[in-house]
Parts: C-alpha cells; sequence; structure tokens
C-alpha cells in the first residue's frame, strides 16, 4: 500500500477527540542512520532536522497541543567539540527558514533546558523564536537544549529552597513543585515516542512522565514520518489509561 493509503487508513482509525494532549520525542538513531549510509554523523543530524520540520507541522495541523522535542542533553556535553558545535548550529539553520511558518501556524516557541550553558549566538536564535511566537495560542513547540531530567529537578529544588527562605512559600505539593519546572503550565506529556529502538528514558523528563504513556519505534529518527507519527497516537489510542485506578 501507498505511504498516503497507509497514513488515510490510519487516520480513519484515530478518534480525533482523544489525541494525546502532549507529545515528547527522543529524537534517536541520527548517527546510525549515517554510519549505515556510509555517511559523516553530521548528516544523520541534518536529515533529523528535515525530520522535526515534517513532524512539528503535521503536529500542529493535528491538533497535539504540545510537543518537546529532547535536540540534546545535559550528557551530549560530552561528545567531541565537533559534533557539539555542529549540533549547536541546528538550531539557526531550522529557526532561519521555518520561523515564517512557525508564526503562520499559530505555534508558540519555547527552550526548555539549561540555558546559561548554551552558546550565546544559540540563546539569541531560540530567544527569538519564543519573543516571535509569544502571542500564539496554537501548539506549543519546546525545544530541550541542554536538558537533563535530573538538572531540572535539583534547579526546581534550589529555587524553592531560595522562595522558602525569602518567605514566599512554607510547602510544596505536586502542583507547585510542577510550576518550578522548565514545563510550568504545561500539562504533562501523555504520549512519549523514542525512535531507534532504545528502551530507555535517558534522563528526560523524569518528573512528567509519570503516568505517561511510552511507545517506542525501531525507525531511526531521520526516517521516521509522519506516518510513524500516527501509527505511534493509534498506538496510544489503544492503551487503557488507568492512572492506578482499576
Ligand atoms: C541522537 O542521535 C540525536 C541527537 C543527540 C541530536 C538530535 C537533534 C536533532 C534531531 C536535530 C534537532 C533540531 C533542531 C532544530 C534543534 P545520536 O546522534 O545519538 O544517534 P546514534 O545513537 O545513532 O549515534
Amino acid at each position: 500500500m501507498e505511504i498516503k493509503d497507509q497514513e488515510k487508513e490510519l487516520l480513519s482509525l484515530i478518534d480525533p477527540d482523544k489525541l494525546p494532549v502532549h507529545i515528547a520525542i527522543i529524537m534517536d538513531g541520527n548517527g546510525r542512520w549515517a554510519q549505515e549510509r556510509d555517511l559523516p554523523r553530521q548528516e544523520g543530524h541534518r536529515q533529523g532536522v528535515e525530520t522535526v520540520r515534517e513532524i512539528v507541522r503535521y503536529s500542529s495541523k493535528m491538533g497535539i497541543g504540545a510537543l518537546t522535542l529532547f535536540a540534546f542533553s545535559t550528557e551530549n556535553w560530552k561528545r567531541p567539540p565537533g559534533e557539539v558545535s555542529f549540533l549547536m548550529s541546528l538550531p539557526e539553520k531550522y529557526f532561519k527558514t521555518e520561523l515564517p511558518e512557525l508564526i503562520r501556524n499559530n505555534v508558540k516557541v519555547n527552550l526548555v533546558g539549561d540555558e546559561e550553558k548554551l552558546p550565546r549566538k544559540v540563546r539569541r536564535i531560540i530567544r527569538e523564536g519564543a519573543e516571535a511566537t509569544a502571542a500564539n495560542s496554537g501548539m506549543v513547540l519546546n525545544f530541550a537544549l541542554s536538558y537533563g531530567g535530573r538538572w531540572e529537578i535539583i534547579q526546581a529544588v534550589n529555587r524553592i529552597i531560595e522562595d522558602a527562605a525569602a518567605g514566599k512559600i512554607k510547602k510544596v505539593d505536586d502542583e507547585i513543585f510542577s510550576q518550578y519546572l522548565c514545563t510550568a503550565n504545561l500539562p504533562d506529556p501523555d504520549l512519549m515516542i523514542r525512535t531507534s529502538g532504545e528502551y530507555r528514558i535517558s534522563n528526560f523528563l523524569l518528573w512528567q512522565i509519570a503516568y505517561c504513556e511510552l511507545v517506542y519505534t525501531e525507525t531511526y529518527w531521520p526516517s521516521f514520518t509522519t506516518l510513524d507519527l500516527l501509527k505511534a497516537v493509534h498506538e496510544f489510542q489503544q492503551r487503557k489509561r488507568r492512572f492506578g485506578k482499576i
């Protein structure tokens, strides 16, 4: 069957009223995608940006509320400097061509991660993207850059200590704690996808995925298509979400 026909068939099986509200994706396998084609790893990352374009467009068109993409982890700083600087050049490549469309499509861009660790230029690019889309009310697009779940929890705890010392808070509960995370004001992801056949969380959104449905696919991120996204959404809709109840 043609891919377009497969997409149509899947779309007919997907309930538009029960879409995931927040999808988080661990975009993995760029290096292996390149290696299998005898290409430098950079080519995998370059192609990975093309997949980001496709998936962002499609998700916002579908009516997904928020999409959080794991683009660079706190651990990725340990990669060879050449690869780190190539990865740091990708936000600029992406926003240069994509920002007008993001604005048009009512997408709101946001950075999730340790902003201070990022090169000034990357910070500026993302900030410009965030400012240009700040008034948008459609899909929230979070780029997780220099992000780690443990870092996020620890920075939350430290800010809570400061606010407690300043007398601003006395006690924390689930809701208050969530307000100190990078995803404050967003619903927790209800679907997390990891590509490339790895079955790990890798320090992504540790607090927020408490009740998240995890979907794994063997496909490398550069080969991930809108059809794969629909398959994941369909699988999500087949799951019985009980939240600890019976
Ligand atoms: C993991 O694959 C992927 C990354 C560390 C980088 C992901 C980044 C993108 C897909 C592009 C981001 C786009 C923007 C606009 C910021 P890997 O290199 O670990 O692959 P491997 O496990 O096969 O080696």
